[in-house]
């Protein structure tokens, strides 16, 4: 299936991202490497997703003269991650936007369902005047997803950007067929979904590597 046509999807094919991705599949990787390395990809895929927004110029002056010079204009940022594994790209991306406000969503999988469960939904309240940048690891059915999207648009979010690590072409579908006005971006889109809802080849339960809960 070729995603890409029916699904503004960006693939982000920097090296950097590439290689720390394979250690992250690995299944021997430390619960400290994982989360570091999430971290790490965190930044990087914030780098990208951040890359089209708009700049306005201003007039400074140097230590040597006085010039004109860009800044980020437009909307500020939310950055919102679906807990648990959503938290594990927070930092980084806090790191290159200190000023951004955080969305808190709760969320899990109906084991049997898979269908997605809001536990906690804790958000600023200018949503509507905001770029939010939703985020979480693993895009496998799109449940989760498309119930924070809804959450969020509810609420007054306007703009949304959705960042995840790997997606299931079943996920980009799914997204791209409740929300198709939400881009987004993506480390590596993987196989396929298998029978636990998993995604193949993946690298297991995102959550609980980054928590050592398994
Ligand atoms: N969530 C995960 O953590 N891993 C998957 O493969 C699918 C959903």
């Amino acid at each position: 299936m070729d995603v890409s046509a029916t699904v503004q999807v960006h693939v982000v094919g920097h090296p950097l991202v590439q290689h720390k991705l394979t250690l992250m599949r690995e299944a021997g990787q430390s619960t400290k490497s994982f989360r570091q390395l999430l971290n790490e990809i965190g930044m990087l895929l914030c780098y990208e997703v951040t890359r089209d927004l708009p700049l306005q110029m201003i007039d400074i002056e140097t230590p040597v003269a006085r010039t004109q010079s860009p800044v980020i204009a437009g909307k500020k940022l939310i950055f919102a991650p679906i807990l648990r594994a959503g938290a594990g790209f927070l930092d980084g991306m806090l790191d290159l936007v200190p000023s951004a406000r955080v969305a808190h969503i709760g969320l899990y999988r109906d084991p049997e369902t898979l269908a997605a469960v809001e536990y906690y939904f804790k958000t600023p309240q200018d949503l509507a005047e905001r770029l939010v940048i939703l985020m979480d690891p693993m895009l496998a059915t799109g449940n989760s997803a498309n119930a924070a999207i809804k959450g969020l648009k509810k609420r007054g979010a306007k703009e949304i950007r959705f960042v995840c690590l790997l997606a299931a072409p079943e996920g980009l579908a799914n997204v791209r067929h409740e929300n198709p006005d939400v881009a987004i971006w993506t480390a590596a889109v993987d196989e396929r979904l298998n029978e636990h809802g998993y995604i193949v080849p993946g690298l297991g339960d995102a959550g609980d590597r980054m928590f050592g809960t398994k």
